[in-house]
C-alpha cells in the first residue's frame, strides 16, 4: 500500500534566547509564575533579518539533509503559519525559491497552532493521490511579531521557530512505516477566545494576539483527548501501543492533563515547552526533530502527533517511523 513516510526532520531557532527573568524586566511577571503556570523557562525571539521564511528554509534544509535528498526532488511544499512574511505570496513559495526546488506545488495552510497537523494531513492526502512523490511539510512562526508586549497574559507564552519533515510516498507493507491515520476538526464559534485583532480585510493592520487563556485551556484538554481516541479507533490500536506522543507545546499542564486522560505515562510525552515556549505551528515538528536527533524516537516507533489552537482547530495523526 502507498503511505506517506517521514524520512527526515529538521528545525531552526532564532539566535536570541530570552529568559523569564528578562521578560520580568519588561512586564509585571516572574520566573516563578511562568514556570508554575506553563512550564516555560525561555523562548527564542527573531531578530533583524530573521523571518518566518528564513527559519522555515533553515529547518527545511536540515530535513532534506537528514532524508539525504536534494531540493530538486521536492514536488510539494505545504507550510503551516499564522505569521507569514507577507499577506501574499505564500511563504511556502519563498521557501521553494530559497531552496532552489525549481517547480512543483507550494502553498501555506493557516490553522494557527494546529497548522502542522493540517499541513501533514493535506500533504499526506496529496502524496497518496500521486500529485507528488516527495514533499516538505513545514511549521514556521514568528509570533513575537504579533504579540502585545504590554500584555503579560500572552507575551510570556510564545516563541519563534520552525520545524520541517520530508514526507515521501512509499509502497510499504501493512506493518511498515508511514502515516496511519489523521483526524482534523474546527469549531469556528470559539473565535473570540483566541484571535488576532487585525488583518488585511478588517483593520488593514497586522494586529495583536488576544487570548482568554483559561477557556482555551479547558477546551484543549477535552478536544485533544477526544481526537487522540478517534485516531486510535481508526487504526484499531490502543493508547498502550503508542511509543511517543509529540504534542503541541502550549503549556506543560495541558500535556500532563492530556496524558493522564489517556493513561499515558508522562515519560512517553516529548516536552520542549520549557525551552521553546509555544511556537504555534512550529512546535510539533520542532519537538519531533529534537527527539529524533537525541535518539529517543527510532525507526519503527509508533508516534502520535496532536495539536489544538485558534479557530478553534485541532487534530491528531498517528505515524510509524
Ligand atoms: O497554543 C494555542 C492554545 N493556547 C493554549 O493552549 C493556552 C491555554 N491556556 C493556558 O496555558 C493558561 O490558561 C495560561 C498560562 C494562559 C494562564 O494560566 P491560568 O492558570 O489559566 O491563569 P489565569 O489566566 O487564570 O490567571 C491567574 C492570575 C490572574 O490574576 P488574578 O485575576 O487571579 O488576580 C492573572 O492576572 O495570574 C495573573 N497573570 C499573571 N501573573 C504573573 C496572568 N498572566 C500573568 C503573568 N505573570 N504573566
Amino acid at each position: 500500500m502507498i503511505r506517506s513516510v517521514i524520512t527526515g526532520t529538521g528545525s531552526a531557532l532564532p539566535a536570541k534566547c530570552v529568559t523569564n527573568a528578562e521578560l520580568a524586566e519588561r512586564v509585571e511577571t516572574s520566573d516563578d509564575w511562568i514556570v508554575d503556570r506553563t512550564g516555560i523557562r525561555q523562548r527564542y525571539i527573531a531578530g533583524e533579518g530573521e523571518y518566518t521564511s528564513t527559519l522555515a528554509t533553515e529547518a527545511a534544509r536540515a530535513a532534506l539533509e537528514a532524508a539525504s535528498i536534494d531540493a530538486a526532488e521536492i514536488g510539494l511544499i505545504v507550510l503551516a503559519t499564522a505569521t507569514p512574511d507577507h499577506t501574499f505570496p505564500a511563504t511556502a513559495t519563498q521557501v521553494q525559491a530559497a531552496l532552489g526546488c525549481g517547480g512543483g506545488v507550494a502553498f501555506d495552510v493557516q490553522a494557527v497552532c494546529s497548522g502542522f497537523l493540517y499541513a501533514l494531513a493535506t500533504a499526506d492526502s496529496l502524496l497518496r493521490t500521486g500529485m507528488a512523490q516527495k514533499a516538505l511539510v513545514i511549521g514556521a512562526e514568528t509570533f513575537s511579531r504579533i504579540l502585545d508586549w504590554e500584555d503579560r497574559t500572552t507575551c510570556v507564552l510564545f516563541g519563534d521557530g520552525a520545524g520541517a519533515v520530508v514526507l515521501e510516498a512509499r509502497d510499504v507493507a501493512e506493518d511498515g512505516p508511514g502515516i496511519l491515520a489523521s483526524r482534523l476538526h474546527a469549531e469556528g464559534a470559539h473565535k473570540d477566545m483566541l484571535y488576532v485583532d487585525g488583518g488585511p480585510s478588517t483593520t488593514g493592520t497586522v494586529g495583536h494576539l488576544r487570548m482568554r487563556g483559561r477557556e482555551v485551556f479547558r477546551h484543549a484538554v477535552v478536544n485533544l483527548a477526544d481526537v487522540l481516541k478517534e485516531v486510535l479507533d481508526d487504526t484499531g490500536l490502543a493508547a498502550s501501543d503508542i511509543d511517543w506522543v509529540v504534542p503541541h507545546q502550549a503549556n506543560a499542564r495541558i500535556l500532563d492533563a492530556t496524558a493522564r486522560k489517556l493513561d499515558l505515562p508522562p515519560e512517553k510525552v516529548i516536552v520542549t515547552v520549557d525551552r521553546h515556549a509555544n511556537t504555534s505551528a512550529a512546535s510539533v515538528p520542532l519537538a519531533l526533530d529534537v527527539a529524533m536527533r537525541d535518539g529517543r524516537i527510532k525507526a519503527g516507533d509508533l508516534v502520535m502527533f496532536e495539536a489544538m489552537g485558534g479557530g478553534f482547530t485541532w487534530g491528531a495523526s498517528l505515524a510509524r517511523m
